[in-house]
């Protein structure tokens, strides 16, 4: 029996790979750039499945060309980059790899808000510059943690896993979202609330239609004049010209983003001006163990696939219904 041919868009951790390669005609882009759309599609036409990246559109023309295509496996737990309702209406499975990429995910965003707060990367850049001549009485101060206010926007997974950190920095830590129950000492709040009483917000939310710019004007105008913004949820979940005036504006104290939209962020863009803006791109999951794990979640879900099983992370289960 031939291996049933695959297209994986990028040089994914061996853990995962080797794993393909095992059950798998594997074609692996090995650029450090992603292929194009027009490569993507080209190399779908006779592939039985496909792994993605996140920076990879697939869409439903894609998901036409591939007419032999019988599993679509994103190495992410977020799949907007993925037309999911397409994929359903074609019986095609979208697998995803939630669970491995919380607590990384968590402490980097601990590690922003650390950075944001106390001020790291500006205090590092004054080092280098030479502009260090005497400890400062008043220099580059910053927010303090204990008694201060987290809230936290999404109480998922990674939402929890941040609540659970919280703890150990004594933090009152408030959450909006319907959907979950409290967790780690959080309590539930309306929107308006956690912004009106929140030192910090951290949004945790995947990016929707209902999401898109969730972060605007109104919402950064309820937030307070010392407030800190984290987000290492998507780019798109904030509109970034909101936040580029809030912040030269001093209306919010401070952000820190490991997402933005686009991404790469061109380096000529306006946040990358402001010295109360944190950027770093886009490495919520970006640990050894986790993006190992990521690779051997998106293998097996490949291959559960190609075999014609349940995905063991599927994001539209529907198609399973007859
Ligand atoms: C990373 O951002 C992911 O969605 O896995």
């Amino acid at each position: 029996m031939p291996k049933p041919k695959v297209f994986v868009t990028r040089l994914i951790p061996a853990k995962g790979l080797d794993l393909i390669r095992e059950f798998c005609d594997a074609d692996v882009w090995p650029d450090e750039l992603p292929p194009s759309y027009e490569e993507i599609l080209r190399r779908v036409r006779d592939v039985e499945g496909l792994v993605s990246l996140l920076t990879d559109k697939i869409d439903a023309g894609l998901m036409d060309a591939g007419p032999r295509l019988k599993v679509l496996s994103n190495m992410a737990v977020g799949v907007d980059n993925v037309d999911v309702p397409a994929a359903t209406a074609r019986k095609l499975p979208v697998g995803n790899t939630p669970g491995v990429l919380t607590d990384a995910t968590a402490d980097q965003t601990f590690a922003l808000l650390l950075a944001s707060a106390r001020r790291v990367v500006e205090g590092e850049k004054y080092v280098r510059s030479g502009l260090w001549v005497t400890w400062g009485p008043q220099l580059l101060l910053g927010a303090d943690f204990v008694g201060a206010t987290l809230g936290i926007v999404g109480f998922g997974r990674i939402g929890q896993a941040v609540a659970k950190r919280a703890q150990g920095f004594d933090l009152r830590v408030i959450y909006h979202d319907p959907a979950a129950q409290p967790a780690f000492g959080a309590s539930p709040v309306d929107l308006d609330t956690l912004l009106h009483e929140s030192d910090f917000v951290s949004v945790h939310v995947p990016l929707t239609s209902a999401t898109h710019h969730l972060v605007n004007p109104a919402f950064l105008a309820k937030m307070k004049p010392n407030a800190i913004l984290v987000n290492t949820s998507r780019g798109g979940v904030l509109d970034q010209s909101a936040l580029y005036d809030a912040l030269k504006s001093k209306q919010i104290f401070a952000a820190a983003l490991d997402v933005t939209d686009p991404e790469p962020l061109p380096s000529t863009h306006p946040l990358l001006e402001l010295e109360n803006c944190l950027i770093v791109p886009h490495l919520g999951s970006a640990s050894k163990h986790t993006r190992d794990m990521m690779s051997f979640l998106a293998a097996q879900n490949l291959i559960a696939g190609l075999k014609g099983e349940r995905l063991p992370n599927c994001v539209n289960p529907e198609v399973y219904k007859s």
